[in-house]
């Protein structure tokens, strides 16, 4: 659960400063603040914190709803990290009006904390040993008001180890801002029940990657392994998941495939194989997050802080999707148009059984020339469990997000998938959009991505022998575009060359990134800034510089690359 305080202008009474009186009334009927005999939390005059007279184990008082409008259309609008961020903003002016609750602190048991199950009666929480009344989040919660109210009553433990963007310290700062008590020392010593570990049953991985998350995992290639090979080996692709990674018995794996006036298909593994052609693509999959920690340094963004690698090359085989949704019957009777999407749910569920899913344009899904591909192959071997086993939706010059992985099932819909990955996520905004003003529903979901390329040879920072150097990168773009040229400057931009690119096996596919490199003299003593930007056959280049398309949840950042180093004398 994710909880932060959400009252502009506003806190909650502590509960020890309130009458027991009020325990009960609804939401909007309790005194409102600033009338008389109303009692503000930290106002002069309010009965203090565990000061004799104060009611210990009985129900707080509810506080005003004047904000209740407001909260579901900003839960429905905006992300975990939006609301992250909103939260934080009101909680720094509702700590501005008024001064946090302080100790001593009332002790509850338990059962006591367990009566706080509604709004109505106000939505307590634990964590750890103490005490939170969250109830003024609930219409808030980035997954909807029913998700936070799981946790109502008892231990957020087990809903954060399934959710563990929240165990983060910034988090825990603003939780305390809600806190009303402490466990009773008999409870306080008990660990609550459910805590077992949601990623315990996650694969082993390779050493080598980069951890971003470890819970969910998230992890890229360090840059000096990441263009070492045309195809990045399966142990070190990067990594982008959002929820644990479901465990499936390939013997009884069912996809379901449903299109409008055709027949639902249950399909087992072995069926996709032996009913479809395989066809083979060699793809780059790429984050929308890729390279996100530049965007960060120019201003603060909400997200992992994805490196140079969120981005790698793999050969996938599979059946293409265009052929299976053709099996289930997809043809003129059906009555989809063109601006009609295919959506694909995974069988990674969040506690609420809620699960990742996305959705392509239908053109692209049907179009044979866009290979979209329901993968059971990478690099020649089973799709790993990291990417997908046993079968992966892969759409080709599409962002990763697209490519949803454990797939479950696939419905061609009139409407995009509702997913918040689709509506609430992976859209890019004007750089003056914030927490405050953004509207998710303004932005097309991100499909084809733009022009991209980066130096992963040497690294920045480095010290390189004089002589020759050796600048090595990767460049790509969306949509099969394919890369024409990568300019590289040793002297900030001034002055260009063009890198020499690498062979592609599949040209005029365009799926695939080109790899790069470029020989130049690194003169004794000098101290060199590598840039290089890519073209692709639409002629787009990357712009030179992140401020121009930072935005706030720091996707799309595909600024020139820039590596400094010193030549050593
Ligand atoms: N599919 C499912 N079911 N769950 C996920 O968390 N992450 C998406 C996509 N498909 C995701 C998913 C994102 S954001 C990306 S970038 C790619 O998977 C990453 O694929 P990879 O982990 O195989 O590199």
């Amino acid at each position: 659960m994710l909880l932060l305080r959400a009252v502009a202008g506003r806190r909650l009474p502590p509960l020890t400063q309130l009458p027991r009186g009020c325990s009960r009334l609804a939401a909007g009927s309790a005194t409102p603040e600033g009338q008389p005999g109303a009692t503000p939390g930290g106002q002069p005059g309010a009965t203090p914190e565990g000061q004799p007279g104060a009611t210990p184990g009985g129900q707080p008082g509810a506080t005003p709803g004047g904000h209740r409008g407001a909260a579901p259309v900003l839960a429905a609008l905006l992300g975990i990290g939006a609301v992250l961020a909103y939260g934080e903003r009101q909680r720094r002016s509702a700590q501005a009006a008024q001064a946090p609750p302080s100790p001593p602190y009332p002790r509850y048991t338990r059962a006591e904390v367990a009566q706080h199950r509604t709004p109505r009666d106000r939505v307590w929480v634990t964590y750890g040993t103490d005490v939170f009344d969250v109830t003024e989040f609930v219409e808030l919660h980035p997954g909807g008001p029913d998700k936070i109210l799981l946790a109502a009553g008892g231990a957020l433990e087990p809903f954060w180890a399934l959710y563990a963007v929240h165990s983060q310290p910034h988090v825990l700062e603003l939780l305390r801002d809600y806190k009303v008590g402490e466990l009773s020392p008999e409870d306080a010593a008990v660990t609550p029940g459910d805590t077992a570990d949601p990623f315990a049953g996650d694969p082993p991985r390779h050493p080598a990657l980069r951890v971003n998350s470890s819970k969910p995992f998230n992890a890229e290639p360090p840059p000096e392994l990441l263009t070492q090979s045309f195809l990045t080996p399966n142990e070190l692709f990067f990594t982008r998941n959002h929820l644990p990674v479901p465990s499936v018995e390939p013997g009884s794996y069912r996809l379901r495939v449903e299109v409008p006036g055709g027949r639902a298909l249950s399909l087992s593994l072995a069926e996709l194989r032996r009913r479809f052609p395989k066809h083979e693509v060699t793809a780059t999959l790429q984050c929308a997050g890729n390279r996100r920690s530049e965007m960060s340094r120019e201003r603060p963004v909400k997200g992992l802080d994805w490196g140079i690698g969120a981005i790698s090359t793999a050969r996938w085989g599979g059946a293409r999707l265009r052929d299976v949704l053709l099996a289930a019957g997809f043809g003129e009777k059906s009555g989809a148009t063109e601006d009609w999407h295919v959506c694909f749910e995974g069988l990674d569920t969040d506690a609420t059984g809620t699960p990742y899913g996305a959705s392509i344009p239908l053109k692209r899904a049907l179009s044979g020339e866009a290979e979209v591909l329901l993968a059971y192959e990478m690099n020649g071997q089973e799709l790993p469990r990291d990417h997908g086993f046993p079968v992966r939706a892969l759409v080709p010059g599409v962002v990763g997000a697209r490519s949803v992985k454990w797939l479950r099932s696939v419905v061609v819909s009139p409407s995009e998938s509702p997913s918040h990955w689709q509506q609430n996520d992976y859209k890019g905004f004007c750089p003056s959009v914030d927490w405050d003003s953004v509207d998710f529903r303004s932005a097309p979901a991100i499909q084809e991505l733009p022009v991209q390329s980066a130096i992963t040879e040497p690294r920045p920072g480095a010290a390189v022998p004089a002589g020759e150097l050796t600048v090595k990168g990767y460049a790509w773009s969306g949509g099969g575009r394919e890369v024409i040229r990568v300019d590289v400057s040793l002297d900030g931009g001034r002055t260009w060359r063009e890198a020499a690119l690498g062979p592609r096996p599949e040209r005029g596919r365009g799926w695939a990134w080109a790899l790069w490199e470029l020989r130049a003299a690194a003169p004794a003593g000098t101290r060199l800034e590598i840039v290089c930007k890519a073209v692709d056959s639409s002629y787009n280049v990357q712009p030179d510089s992140v401020g121009g398309i930072w935005n706030l949840r720091g996707v799309l950042s595909n600024a020139w690359h820039r590596v400094g180093v010193t030549v050593t004398p």
